[in-house]
């Protein structure tokens, strides 16, 4: 079955800051959007698996966000916890158009 989506624009690429993440809210979510080394933007789940620290508020290096809270490494593009912590944020597309981000969010969100 085919999954609608909606895409939906969440921030400047330009506002964004290097290495550091933006908090998006849309609809009662809460999406951490990150402009990594090189210029890919990426959206994930704004809420550490562990306790729900803000992911948005975390250092980022590379491709991995650390936790504010308690410092679990996460990787922005699969969502992955990396070990010897473990779990896994939602990760969205994102679409780059211009100077606008866009992220798809699953239909009904
Ligand atoms: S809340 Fe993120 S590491 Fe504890």
């Amino acid at each position: 079955m085919q999954q609608l989506t909606n895409k939906v624009f969440v921030a400047k690429a330009s506002e964004l800051p290097d290495k550091l993440g933006k908090t998006v809210q849309f609809r009662g979510m809460e999406l951490a959007i990150f402009k990594l080394a090189g210029g890919k933007v990426k959206a994930i789940e704004n809420r550490c698996p562990h306790k729900g620290g803000v992911l948005a508020e975390g250092m980022v290096s590379g491709e991995h966000v650390f936790c504010p809270m308690h410092d679990w490494k996460i990787n922005i593009s699969d969502g992955k916890v990396q070990a010897p912590d473990h779990g896994c944020v939602q990760t969205y597309q994102v679409e780059v158009e211009d100077d606008n981000i866009f992220v798809m969010l699953p239909d009904g969100q």
